[in-house]
């Protein structure tokens, strides 16, 4: 099958163009390396059944080309990273509604599957943990951008949604619940590599706020399994799935477990949001999957613990 992924140079793309490349698929990557990197998928570059195309997909004509020679599509390009949306409002807005109605519209001719990755921020602040796919959404006042991304995200849901509904596209929905592994970068603010950076270069682990915000933290390969298990299911078009790690640990407790396993001397240091984010920043105390739904309809349970997925981080970054 003809695949194209979308943000396939990124974290979370890369591991999936291995994965489907092992499942004897033909890959086409597209990324415009705003926030991904080349270097994810250089050991592929030579891989026949492997191609690379640079641009984004807010290009309509490109997007065309490619969707029109494809069979099945991951749509992973977003703008992401609470410190890029933070400092990339308006970018974030076109990429995420624009850039996922482009897909949808071509995609739409030729119906072929289509995978949403959004995420667990469309349930923002309800406090009412787990979060089963059918919980309220939560959100902060406009004039704090945070919440920019998971309204964004939660449009693509509509979007992907009415396009099922009227037009019949077969689009699957995705919630990831912070996916972490190798090849994550910590530069646009995703906790896990940041602290394992700290910890090896022996400088304090910062942590925002008191540390007692808690989240469930899922190895991509595990992500990654879920979403090619949902692709190929008959069942699972226009519905929407958590996709989440099910070992609750606050942030605070994984600094000092990243300085266990890293044998660092490093100190854990504590700053106040608004010095981070600026003033007004809302975060969210918990954020815990229910994944009840995915395991029904296709089987699927995370297998890597947090150390497990730690210890993985920190090898890739000793390396
Ligand atoms: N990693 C997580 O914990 C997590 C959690 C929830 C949702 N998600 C979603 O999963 C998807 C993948 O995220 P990731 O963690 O791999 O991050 P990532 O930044 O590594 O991947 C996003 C990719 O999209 C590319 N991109 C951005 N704008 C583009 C554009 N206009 N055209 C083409 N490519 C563009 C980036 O260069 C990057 O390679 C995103 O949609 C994200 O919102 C990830």
């Amino acid at each position: 099958m003809n695949v194209l992924i979308t943000g396939g140079a990124g974290f979370i793309g890369s591991h999936l163009a291995d994965k489907l490349l092992e499942k004897g698929h033909r890959v086409c990557a597209m990324d415009n390396l705003s926030t991904g990197n080349l270097s994810n998928i250089e050991p592929l570059m030579d891989h026949p059944r492997f191609s690379f195309v640079p641009g984004s997909i807010l290009d309509e004509s490109l997007m065309r080309e490619l969707i029109d020679e494809s069979d099945m599509i991951y749509h992973l390009a977003a703008a992401v990273g609470v410190k890029y949306i933070m400092e990339n409002p308006l970018k974030t807005i076109q990429i995420n509604v624009r850039g996922t109605e482009i897909l949808l519209e071509l995609a739409s001719v030729k119906k072929q599957r289509v995978l949403i990755a959004s995420t667990s921020e469309v349930y923002g602040k309800n406090g009412a943990v787990p979060y089963k796919e059918t919980s309220d959404r939560l959100m902060g006042a406009t004039s704090a951008y945070r919440w920019s991304y998971a309204c964004t995200k939660a449009l693509d849901e509509f979007l992907a949604l009415a396009y099922w509904d009227e037009k019949k596209l077969p689009a699957v929905i995705v919630r990831f619940f912070n996916t972490c592994g190798v090849r994550q970068t910590g530069r646009y603010g995703m906790v896990v590599p940041r602290f394992v950076e700290q910890a090896l270069k022996g400088e304090p682990l910062i942590v925002h706020g008191d540390g007692t915000q808690s989240r469930c933290f899922t190895d991509v390969s595990d992500a990654v399994r879920a979403v090619v298990l949902l692709m190929e299911n008959s069942s699972t078009p226009g519905e929407v799935f958590n996709i989440g790690g099910i070992q609750e640990i606050a942030i605070r407790a994984l600094a000092e477990r990243v300085i266990q396993l890293t044998g660092s001397r490093s100190s854990i240091q504590h700053i106040p949001y608004e010095e981070v984010y600026g003033v007004g920043f809302e975060d969210m105390k918990r954020r815990i999957p229910d994944i009840t739904k995915i395991k029904q309809y296709v089987g699927w349970e995370p297998q890597v613990s947090v150390d497990e997925l730690l210890l993985k981080v920190i090898n890739y970054y000793r390396h």
